[in-house]
């Protein structure tokens, strides 16, 4: 989306507001409740009149969205409200006629009946017209008391009362191979192997899964594992997007920072400041400059004419991204028009942006070396070395060629002159000399210690202007940085400071109505497939509201009061009998009840990602590359896919990988906003040009395809049909209970055994080529096809 606002609205609201979250009956919701203005007529108002009756636009002399201006009317003289009389009020009478010049609105669909009842109730009730608007994620988390129970884990008492109020009985724990395997996937991505596996199957003492969940915690790959949902919140990429689609080189090392921070369980509070002003806060931190990389990790227009709008975009973009990813609600809707669900302002919105009214976004070389790969210290010394010596080369070429050109007595050397005297003198080399300075120019820029991040600089921040309609062209009244009004509990309500770690300070303060609300809903939601709010970056009106309200207070309490620690709130989240249930729908009556599941009486069955789901091949193949760090790599492309790309280096374009690169982690895979990698683009990737909450969950031909039929899978297969030879030697009763046991984590069936034995066989007779080791391959592929190997439970 440009920030060329003349576009119509991007999201069309997806759900119509509703009074009653009706599910289950379960939240506030009691017939004959007195309408809340917030929650009831201002979402009604704001679609339906703001437009014309706001502060920017009074038709008829009449605003709407103060209380003020609807009691006291507008050009008839008339108040538009009359509280206590629905019947003396213009608005009903408006609302309410059919007639051409009396309907409001004059044009388009009419209110719905509900719509009209509930405002005509409102102001029978007294159009009772609060202040503040008392929305529960904009308070601060409640302390509430852990229900009292059998259970350990206070999660299992929250979630209990509500089974047993509902009359839903939970299905039994999963056995210990689904645990296994769950807790696998969850905390490092991948499958145990089989002898990861029997560390935890052959323990029976009491605290074995525990054991296991601390384990995976203190594994490294844990950190690539979480690292990917993190990026995906944070519009990751590693090139500019738009057309010229320009590399970033430096961008990995953001990525490399957060896989260090979630591995070293860096407190979320520091976590959170350190992107949002981590040069402010720890200017002799590497880690906390790489942080700050956060406000541009979006796409940016390169080739833009208009350098105003180009920053107004970027800009945009950062507020957007905030809004997203640690509030969790949609600011970003706030841009063109006032929240129309939300109480979140224009002025609200732009005192966030204005935070980064003097932000600089560059490249710049880091004070304090950052922490990376020993290989690319190496690379980049190296590099630096051979590109000083082939530039004296060139020097010394030069020289040459002026030294016989003055003797020849030449006059006026100029640069052509020059270059012309050095190509017939030495042909060749001068041109051959520019392509190796150019191309190891390129592999330089990815090694040297430099970070793609925000600054100031210390002149004074430009003005910034709340913008009518979004557009730069309509700067309406000056903003100064500020919080969201709504949100900010009275000591906080003007910032004491126009700094971005002002900004950071808030969104970290204790009582903060969002900030460890989303973290842990995320955490939920990674673990059990849906968020306690299902909509995890839109804690507004327009997103789902809390499936368990209470327990989503006390774990972000507890998160806060556990000093922020990630890790803590993973083990206490898989240490919950909730976390340990089956995932088999086994209870007709709870299905019945409950079948979204929203209660968690069993556990959500989910697909693994597109990632999750190549590296699960490379382990399982045994040819996974475990190398941390480092640039992306361009892990081979199939056949036939365009690389063409155009204004852009052509040698950057999708470079070559060596062999032992492309067997990398996918988190590893460089991140072309142009040319996501269509293995896991396929499984439904995330979009790298906004915050994505949750990766879709589709189930489409081409996946069936991709495994199949494509290069990738294949090769897997015959690799993994060699590591059976080399583990197994020719033995197939061992070859097949080895490969079920590295795919699945578990024997063979007696009838998998059997068909397995007369598939490889029939299939070493049939097939054309390969006989036997072909056949094994062959058998290697199916099981890399099957829902098992990329379904954890
Ligand atoms: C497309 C623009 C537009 C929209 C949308 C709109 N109005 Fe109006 N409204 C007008 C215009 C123009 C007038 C003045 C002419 C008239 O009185 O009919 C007016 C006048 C009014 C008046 C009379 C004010 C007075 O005292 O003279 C009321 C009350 C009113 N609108 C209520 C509403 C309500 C309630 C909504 C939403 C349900 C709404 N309007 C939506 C354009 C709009
Ligand atoms: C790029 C500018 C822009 C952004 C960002 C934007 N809108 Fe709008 N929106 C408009 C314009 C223009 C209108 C029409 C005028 C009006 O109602 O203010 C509109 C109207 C609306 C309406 C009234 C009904 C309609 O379709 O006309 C709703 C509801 C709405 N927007 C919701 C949203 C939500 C939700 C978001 C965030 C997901 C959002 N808008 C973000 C520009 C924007």
């Amino acid at each position: 989306m440009t920030g060329d606002s003349k576009s119509s609205c991007p999201l069309k609201p997806y759900r119509i507001f509703a009074t009653c979250a009706a599910w289950l009956g379960t939240l506030a919701c009691s017939v004959g409740a007195e309408v809340s203005y917030y929650d009831s007529i201002k979402p009604v108002l704001a679609v339906h009149c703001h437009k014309c009756h706001d502060a920017e636009t009074q038709k008829g002399e009449l605003r709407l969205d103060l209380a003020a201006g609807a009691m006291k009317g507008g050009e008839s003289g008339e108040p538009a409200i009359v509280p206590g009389a629905s019947a003396k009020s213009e608005v009903m009478r408006r609302i309410t006629s059919h007639e051409k010049g009396e309907k409001m609105p004059p044009k388009g669909p009419r209110l719905t009946e509900a719509e009209v009842a509930r405002i005509r109730q409102w102001i029978d009730e007294g159009a009772k017209w609060p202040q503040r608007d008392d929305y529960w994620a904009f308070q601060p988390p409640r302390e509430v008391a852990v229900p009292g129970g059998e259970a350990a884990n206070p999660i299992d008492r929250f979630i209990g009362t509500r089974l047993e109020a509902e009359g839903i009985r939970p299905v039994e724990r999963a056995d210990r191979r689904t645990l296994l395997r769950r807790a696998f996937f969850d905390l490092v991505g991948l499958p145990p192997t089989p002898e990861e596996a029997a560390l935890f199957l052959d323990d029976s003492s009491p605290g074995a899964f525990a054991r296991l969940i601390d384990r995976l915690l203190a594994d490294p790959r844990h950190g690539e594992r979480w690292a990917r949902h993190w990026l995906d919140l944070v519009r990751y990429g590693e090139s500019d997007g738009y057309e010229d689609d320009k590399i970033r080189p430096h961008a990995w090392r953001y990525r490399d920072y957060v896989i260090r921070a979630l591995n070293a369980d860096k407190p979320y509070d520091r976590f959170v400041r350190e992107q949002i002003a981590g040069d402010e806060l720890w200017p002799n931190d590497p880690d906390a400059w790489i942080a700050t990389g956060f406000a541009r990790l979006g796409a940016w227009d390169g080739m833009s004419k208009d350098p105003a709008q180009q920053r107004q975009d970027f800009l945009a973009d950062t507020t957007d991204a905030v809004g997203a990813v640690f509030l969790g609600v949609t600011i970003g809707c706030a841009r063109c028009h006032d929240h129309k669900y939300d109480v979140i302002t224009q002025r609200d919105y732009f005192g966030v942006q204005a935070f980064f009214a003097s932000v600089k976004r560059e490249a710049r070389e880091m004070k304090v070396p950052p922490i990376e790969p020993a290989s690319i210290t190496a690379a980049c010394k190296a590099e630096s070395a051979e590109l000083a010596s082939l530039k004296t080369v060139r020097e010394d070429l030069l020289r040459d060629a002026r030294e016989i050109l003055e003797s020849e007595g030449e006059k006026k050397i100029d640069d052509s002159i020059l270059k012309k005297k050095a190509a017939s003198q030495y042909p060749g080399r001068l041109e051959k000399l520019d392509a190796e300075i150019k191309a190891l120019g390129q592999r330089l820029r990815f090694h040297v210690p430099k970070v793609e991040a925000v600054f100031n600089d210390g002149g004074a921040a430009p003005k910034m202007h709340i913008l009518k309609g979004g557009q730069l062209s309509r700067p309406g009244e000056e903003v100064t940085p500020g919080f969201i009004e709504a949100m900010a509990p009275a000591e906080h309500s003007q910032p004491s400071g126009t700094k971005r770690s002002d900004l950071a300070r808030w969104l970290v303060s204790p009582d903060h109505p969002l900030t460890a609300r989303v973290m842990v809903n995320r955490l939920w939601q990674h673990h059990f497939g849906a968020g306690l709010v299902a909509t995890a970056s839109d804690f507004g009106r327009n997103g789902r509201q809390p499936s368990h309200p209470d327990l989503l207070d006390w774990l972000a309490r507890q998160f806060v009061a556990e000093g922020y620690s990630l890790k803590q709130m993973h083990r206490r989240m898989m240490l919950s009998e909730a976390y340990q249930r089956s995932a088999s729908p086994d209870t007709a009556t709870a299905a019945a009840k409950d079948p979204e599941n929203r209660l968690l009486w069993r556990m959500n069955r989910r697909r693994i990602e597109g990632e999750a789901i190549r590296d699960t091949i490379l382990a399982v193949s045994g040819v996974m590359n475990r190398a941390m760090g480092g640039p992306g790599v361009y892990a081979r492309l199939p056949k036939g896919v365009n690389v063409e790309f155009p204004n852009n280096d052509k040698e950057l374009s999708w470079g070559t990988v060596t062999e032992e690169d492309n067997r990398r982690r996918s988190i590893y895979l460089f991140q072309r906003r142009s040319l996501s990698f269509p293995l896991t683009d396929v499984f439904d990737g995330a979009p790298m040009n906004q915050s994505c909450a949750a990766r879709a969950q589709t189930t489409v031909a081409p996946q069936a395809l991709a495994l199949f039929n494509g290069e990738f899978a294949r090769e897997a297969a015959a690799q993994f049909a060699a590591r059976l030879r080399r583990e197994c030697g020719g033995d197939a009763e061992k070859q097949i209970a080895r490969a079920f046991q590295l795919a699945f984590t578990r024997e063979p069936s007696e009838a998998e055994r059997s068909s397995t034995l007369g598939f490889l066989g029939t299939q070493a007779g049939t097939r054309a080529t390969g006989g036997e080791e072909g056949a094994l391959t062959d058998f290697c592929h199916v099981l890399l096809n099957t829902n098992e190997l990329i379904h954890p439970d």
